[in-house]
């Protein structure tokens, strides 16, 4: 079929599997143009099929030879009906590190739940005995918990006072005020329960106990901090809240790792255009100040570089992990430079609708988003008939 995006929204209803092969390759690429990075061997990645994930996954197959288990939720392609974007990217990944000589396999399913876990462990049992990174990536809008079946909705909302900012539409480059109301308690709990710490420690708590961590093993998950600018709308609202959560259960996780004498990091990374990201109120028009700027200073990076320099720079240095005072690691590093983040707070007092196109990066915004899907990929011929229907070869 001839596949063209679909939007509704912050959401394309369409992927395109070569526009997807070519990301994932061109991620590969740039992993092996960086040379060898001396990093883990045996890798889980949770939420490995977009994003940092994904990323992650690549780098540490294709900078590490490492082997890989990718655990992921997509949708599987129809005939007339594409896949999501995910699922066309773990295909791609798995052909590529097969060719390479790599194992990796796949597990599609709710990352959450107790029979994901359990394949899991199985999987990692039966291929791989231990591993030696697990790396946390899920972002999900709901989690049904595993004691309750409670299901619980994870919200974007300020915390105590509604919160009135500039946002932009990225489809149109309209700019309008949007006037969030503050979450109630609920909310707040709903929150931290989906995007905080607990499924990650329910992981790391499941791998011991079936004794499959390597002796020094690492886990890493993603954080986000940010400007004063969107502190309401992120830091200090609900997903702030999550963030916190999880950033403290790193440190419990270490606690609980001590017998084998593993560590839990958290990275705090940049902001990325990203599925999840794209559904945040304000961050749009602060994520296309923000390209505009880093490009121009030529510190832009994209989920692969920050990925290739987390596991090069931090992670695997041959030396101490450098953290913040609160622990954490700090890949945001670039976007936080007081020149970076002056500059955006005088271009977002300016932004209308009528500058943007001139002071913001909205093409580049647009472009990324339609390149999640697959789509406005350079190289890629999109008049031509392509298959939808393709397999993940290692897929469980
Ligand atoms: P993403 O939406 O690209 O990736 C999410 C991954 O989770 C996908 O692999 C998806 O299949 C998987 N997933 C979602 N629900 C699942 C479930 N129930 N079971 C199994 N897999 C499931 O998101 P992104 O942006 O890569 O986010 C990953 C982490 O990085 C999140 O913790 C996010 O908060 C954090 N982060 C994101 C930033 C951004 O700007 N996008 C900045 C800094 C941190
Ligand atoms: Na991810």
């Amino acid at each position: 079929m001839i596949i063209e995006p679909r939007t509704r929204g912050f959401i394309c209803l369409t992927a395109h599997p070569i526009g997807c092969e070519q990301n994932v390759q061109n991620q590969i690429d740039y992993i092996k143009s960086k040379g060898a990075i001396n990093g883990p061997k045996k890798v889980l990645v949770i939420g490995a099929s977009t994003g940092f994930g994904l990323a992650s996954r690549i780098t540490a197959a294709f900078g590490s030879d490492a082997a890989t288990i990718g655990v992921f939720l997509e949708k599987p392609p129809k005939p007339n009906r594409p896949a999501s974007p995910g699922w066309y990217n773990s295909a791609a990944f798995e052909n590529q590190a097969h060719q390479a000589g790599l194992y990796a396999k796949s597990i599609n399913g709710d990352a959450f739940s107790k029979e994901i876990k359990q394949q899991t462990i199985d999987l990692i049992k039966k291929d791989l005995g231990q591993v030696d990174l697990v790396i946390y990536s899920l972002a999900s809008p709901v989690r049904v918990h595993p004691e309750t079946g409670v299901k619980h909705k994870s919200v974007l909302k300020p915390i105590g006072d509604p919160y009135t900012n500039k946002t932009v539409d990225f489809h149109t480059g309209d700019i309008s005020q949007v006037s969030i109301d503050p979450a109630t308690e609920e909310d707040i709990e709903n929150t931290i329960t989906v995007m905080g710490g607990e499924d990650w420690k329910f992981w790391m708590d499941a791998l011991q106990k079936e004794d499959l961590l390597a002796p020094e093993a690492k886990t890493i998950a993603y954080s986000y901090i940010g400007p004063k600018l969107t502190e309401p709308v992120y830091r200090k609202g609900t997903i702030g809240r999550a963030k916190d959560h999880l950033e403290a259960t790193a440190f419990d996780i270490t606690k609980s790792l001590k017998d084998i004498d593993g560590k839990a990091y958290v990275s705090v990374n940049k902001a990325l255009v990203t599925q999840a990201s794209s559904a945040i109120p304000v961050i749009p028009l602060y994520i296309s100040l923000l390209y505009k700027v880093m490009k121009e200073n030529n510190v832009h990076e994209g989920c692969i570089e920050q990925m290739q320099r987390l596991f090069a720079d931090r992670l695997y240095n041959n030396s101490e992990i450098e953290t913040d005072d609160e622990g954490r690691i700090r890949v945001d590093d670039w976007e936080m430079r007081e020149d970076i983040q002056a500059k955006i707070k005088e271009l977002w007092d300016n932004a209308t609708t009528e500058t943007l196109v001139s002071i913001g990066d909205l093409e580049g915004y647009s472009n990324d988003f339609f390149n999640l899907f697959g789509f406005k990929v350079a190289g890629v011929d999109y008049n031509q008939d392509v298959n939808e229907v393709v397999e993940i070869p290692g897929l469980q």
